[in-house]
């Protein structure tokens, strides 16, 4: 057997002892997501996981495909059940200057695309795929394009945000983009289990923008992030709260409560519902895959949904990201290979 065709075998050994492990201990889900998101920065187990075919069949659970074709029939299949779409080409922590490029490239196509084909939906984007890992100005300039681009059709982008290290970064290209060249079709995120959140709120608040407000999806340390989910869903409240309040829409700000968690989107349609603040104030998000009754329920009620669509080859880390956020999602991987 040669190198290549052990390494899935052995990746499977490693995923099912830590699942294993998981169940025998009281901590170990904690244990198993730092894995899976170790795992989803390391290139061995990259090429290990991608090499399996069967590993494709279970990612594309939340990835729309491979191409821009499948992702704008994704798009318009929910639009067509009432929703709007976040497009995603998938890719980070690019290394390569002409890597940034094609990728600009390509996002400057599906601005096109979704011109093109009417399809009701924006684009996120990434800095790390556009090359803030190399150089924060090429990165900038990358961005600066499809902010530009995406301006002509009346479109937007939005900055997903990434690790804590990429934060500062990430928020002064944002700030240069809508400040400094004066776009206003551009967003960013927050990931609430970041202590420094809420200050980034207020200071955001004061902006009038757009946010998407997450829970955070990266394995961060307890010196910067809240180890538990009490602690991150308490402080997703507050900030929904300061991002949804008086003050927040006085100033302009538009919130996207991006989150699966039914406790959460109570508490927001609770605070809306008390403060008489009218459900086209704000939007829901949701990733492709997940929760589909509680999207479709949430239209069904009058409530604006957005389904972030993800697609491209390079699915890994967000597929690992996935599996990271609900272990049973690892089962269902784990036992699809067993079957095989
Ligand atoms: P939580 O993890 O508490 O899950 C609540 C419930 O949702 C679970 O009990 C389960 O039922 C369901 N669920 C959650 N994740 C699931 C999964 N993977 N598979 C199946 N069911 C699942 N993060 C980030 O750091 N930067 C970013 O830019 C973004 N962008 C972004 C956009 C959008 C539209 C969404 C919805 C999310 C993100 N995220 C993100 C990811 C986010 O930080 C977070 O990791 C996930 O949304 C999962 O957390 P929940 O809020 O759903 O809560």
């Amino acid at each position: 057997m040669g190198k290549s065709r052990r390494l899935p075998s052995i990746l499977l050994l490693l995923l099912g002892s830590a699942a294993l492990v998981a169940v025998l201990f009281r901590y170990g889900e904690r244990w198993l997501r730092a894995l899976l998101l170790y795992l989803s920065g390391a290139a061995w187990a990259r090429q290990a996981v991608t090499s399996v075919p069967l590993a494709w069949r279970v990612a594309s659970r939340f990835v729309a495909g491979e191409d821009i074709q499948s992702a704008i029939t994704t798009a318009r299949d929910l639009n067509a059940r009432g929703m709007c779409v976040a497009m995603d080409y998938l890719g980070e922590s690019v290394t390569n200057v002409q890597d940034t490029i094609d990728a600009r490239d390509e996002i400057l196509y599906l601005l096109d695309c979704i011109h093109d084909t009417g399809v009701n939906a924006y684009v996120s984007i990434k800095l790390s795929q556009l090359g803030v890992k190399i150089d924060k100005a090429l990165a900038l300039e990358n961005v600066r394009w499809l902010v530009q681009h995406a301006r002509r059709y009346h479109n937007e982008i939005h900055i997903d945000m990434e690790e804590s290290t990429l934060l500062a970064t990430t928020l002064e290209i944002y700030r240069a983009l809508r400040h400094e060249y004066g776009f206003d079709n551009v967003g960013v995120v927050i990931q609430s289990y970041l202590y420094r959140s809420e200050a980034d709120v207020q200071q955001l608040v004061a902006e009038g923008a757009p946010v998407r407000l997450v829970k955070g999806a990266y394995a961060e340390p307890p010196e910067v992030a809240y180890p538990d989910k009490a602690g991150t869903d308490a402080n997703f409240i507050r900030l929904m709260q300061r991002l949804l309040g008086e003050p927040a829409r006085r100033h302009g700000v538009y919130l996207a409560v991006a989150t699966h968690d039914e406790a959460m989107i109570r508490a927001t349609i609770t605070y809306a519902q008390v403060n008489h603040i009218p459900a086209d104030a704000y939007e829901f998000q949701m990733l492709y895959g997940i929760a589909r009754a509680l999207q479709q329920q949430l239209v069904d009620a009058g409530y604006r949904v957005r389904v972030y669509v993800p697609y491209g080859t390079a699915w890994y880390p967000y597929f690992m990201r996935r599996l990271a956020e609900r272990p049973a999602n690892l089962w269902f991987f784990i036992s699809n290979l067993v079957r095989k």
